[in-house]
């Protein structure tokens, strides 16, 4: 049978899709902007028929319904990054957690350790030959549908068709739904002074001919835009969003100077707004690898003058650094940050940044402490560590003694919290700061 056939004969609508879900089912969503929308809420509304499905997802953009209280013996949350929509089903015992660096995701999948039953992703329509793209998440995606026992996919003619390894054809799906819905959009965020200082910061340890990995949010954005006198930078990141298309189109980003995949812009996924959607539709420029090859560590360390930057919720005083947990609360996840911490520190000439403003909760506590919080996770180990940068400036850790360290670090600490951090420093390492 030709594509064309099999695609026909695969189409349904959302609501006849999800009755292909039995209770006691692993479903996992496409990821972050990459979820789909029309099945989702079709599977929300069919809730009465489900019992203990499990909805196995990463950065959550999508409305959440399956987490409501009222959802409860239909629908558990297992998440493998904390989000604003899933956060409470958390906290409150509704899902749990599972600890797993971003790029061993998709060994979870593929040994076994998180068999899926029902995949349901979004892709875009399939070209001459029948191959869609996956557009803007290919991370795990990629791998839930190839190991899923059935895919769901909704074929959405606003999807871009991103280069890479980010087809799948036709015949890889077993249910088709069309539809047409904008891309969920992550609006630029607000940089203020805190976030610029950082970003000048960071920015300073950026050496023309870097290969650049940034995260999500306001401090990542803010290094970009002290980034405007450099010279053939490159990206390889986890992700990226709209800030990095300015430096793009002045010529700052050429990927020029790249170890590997010279010329090309290589990421998992993408979150920003309709012209980031826009730019990297049908672009060979940017090239999309599933997780498990974009962050691995491996391949990270072949990029010469690898950078990473990551934010963290807190620093104690030997560099254990806690990105994901504010006490016991999950609040997100580890994600890429250890993939690429690592990846940049076996890198020639590499740097791994973590960056944060000086203080939380609206100036109350300090992120720099002489102990973790009680319950909270340490994401990216002291041996791991490197660079920690906040608004008053930089601190070096690696190669440091654990005094080193704390004294480092406090000279980088909010100039409120100074004080009691050297009283801290002075009682626990019994030494004059
Ligand atoms: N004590 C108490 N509260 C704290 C705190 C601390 N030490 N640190 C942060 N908080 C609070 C903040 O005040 C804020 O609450 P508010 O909005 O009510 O003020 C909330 O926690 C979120 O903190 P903030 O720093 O604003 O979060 P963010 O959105 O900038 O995200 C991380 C920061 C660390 C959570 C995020 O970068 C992350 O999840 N990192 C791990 C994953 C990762 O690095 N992935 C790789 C790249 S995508």
């Amino acid at each position: 049978m030709n594509w064309k056939d099999l695609y026909k004969n695969k189409l349904a609508t959302a609501v006849e899709a999800v009755t292909h879900i039995k209770s006691g089912d692993r479903v996992v969503f496409g990821h972050a902007c990459g979820e789909p929308k029309d099945t989702v809420d079709a599977m929300v509304k069919n809730y009465e028929q489900y019992k203990n499905v499990e909805i196995v997802h990463m950065v959550a953009m999508g409305k959440g319904e399956y987490t409501k209280p009222e959802m409860a013996p239909h629908f558990r949350h297992n998440a493998i990054f904390v989000g604003g929509c899933t956060r409470n089903a958390i906290a409150e015992g509704r899902g749990d957690y599972t600890p797993v660096f971003f790029h061993e995701v998709p060994k979870l999948f593929k040994k076994g350790l998180l068999p899926i039953d029902v995949a349901m992703v979004q892709v875009s329509k399939p070209d001459e030959h029948g191959y869609c793209s996956l557009g803007v998440s290919v991370d795990y995606t990629k791998s839930a549908i190839e190991t899923a026992k059935f895919v769901i996919a909704e074929v959405n003619d606003q999807m871009p068709r991103t280069y890479g390894d980010t087809f799948v054809h036709v015949s890889e799906l077993d249910i088709i739904v069309e539809t047409s819905n904008p891309i969920t959009e992550l609006s630029p965020p607000k940089i203020g002074d805190v976030e610029r200082a950082i970003g000048e910061n960071c920015a300073s340890l950026i050496e023309d001919g870097s290969t650049l990995q940034l995260g999500i949010g306001a401090i990542p954005d803010a290094v970009l835009l002290f980034l405007k006198d450099k010279k053939d930078l490159g990206i390889h990141s986890e992700m990226f969003s709209d800030g990095v298309l300015e430096l793009f189109e002045s010529g700052v980003i050429n990927n020029s100077k790249k170890a590997i995949h010279k010329g090309k812009m290589i990421v998992t996924f993408l979150m920003g707004t309709k012209r980031l959607y826009d730019f990297v539709d049908n672009n060979p420029v940017v090239e999309m690898h599933p997780v498990d090859y974009v962050n691995d560590p491996v391949v990270v360390m072949k990029n010469s003058k690898m950078v990473s930057i990551n934010s963290c919720i807190q620093v104690d005083f030997m560099g254990q650094v806690a990105s994901e947990s504010i006490g016991t609360v999950q609040f997100s996840g580890v994600g890429g940050q250890v993939d690429f911490v690592r990846g940049a520190s076996m890198a020639e000439d590499g740097k791994s940044i973590i960056a944060m403003p000086a203080t939380a909760a609206k100036g109350k506590v300090s992120r720099i402490a002489p102990f973790i919080d009680q319950g909270s996770a340490v994401t990216t180990s002291r041996n791991d560590v490197h660079y920690i940068v906040t608004e008053f400036g930089i601190a070096e850790l690696k190669g440091k003694t654990l005094q080193q360290r704390a004294r480092n670090l406090i000279n980088i600490a909010h100039p409120d919290f100074r004080d009691q951090l050297i009283e801290d420093f002075e009682k626990r390492f019994k030494s004059k700061f």
